[in-house]
């Protein structure tokens, strides 16, 4: 298989981790890959947070049903939409999702498990109140990243097949 094929078919949400830190030039390369995601007119619209330390970290999880997840991982990675480098949203949003999945797999790709948690979204101002994130920035993904300390599930997905229109 190849490379990319095989990041792309092996990454899985990994929901326990073990609690050493990811090393700190690999989270720049990660965040890095992040940023060469396309993205409408090149408008590069993200900006990343990141939340690590037991106490910031437990406060985080107290806005999400998922709060085991943040508590487990050693790093919370809150990725927001630049609203200053905006321009449509739709398209903004999407590319804030490719510059997240860039992360999801170069992660893995260094071994690192990833969970894009969305669910803490319902709760975003107040989320935001906490992190005192600026104004201009919206949150739109909480992704918690660690070493692995589960098997990754095997994971299903439905046959092409249901996807094609005729
Ligand atoms: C937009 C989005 C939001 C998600 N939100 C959550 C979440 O809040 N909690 C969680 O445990 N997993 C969340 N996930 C992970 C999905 O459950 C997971 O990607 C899906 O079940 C497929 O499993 P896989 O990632 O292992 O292939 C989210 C994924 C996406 C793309």
């Amino acid at each position: 298989m190849d490379a990319v094929e095989k990041a792309i078919r092996q990454r899985r949400s990994v929901r326990k981790y073990r609690p050493d830190m990811p090393d700190a030039e690999d989270v720049r390369r990660i965040l890095a890959a992040g940023t060469w995601a396309p993205s409408g007119l090149n408008n590069q619209p993200w900006k990343f947070m990141l939340v690590k330390g037991k106490q910031h970290k437990d406060r985080l999880a107290e806005f999400t049903k998922y709060s085991k997840i943040i508590e487990n991982a050693p790093l919370a990675i809150c990725v927001f939409l630049d609203k200053g480098a905006a321009y449509n949203r739709e398209k903004d949003i999407m590319a804030v999702g490719a510059c997240v999945q860039n992360i999801l797999l170069f992660a893995h790709k260094l071994g690192y498990g990833t969970c894009w948690l969305g669910e803490i979204l319902n709760r975003k101002e107040q989320v935001q109140k906490f992190l005192k994130s600026d104004s201009d920035y919206e949150l739109m993904a909480v992704i918690t990243m660690g070493y692995p300390a589960e098997r990754a599930s095997k994971g299903r997905r439905k046959t092409l097949k249901h996807f094609i229109l005729k």
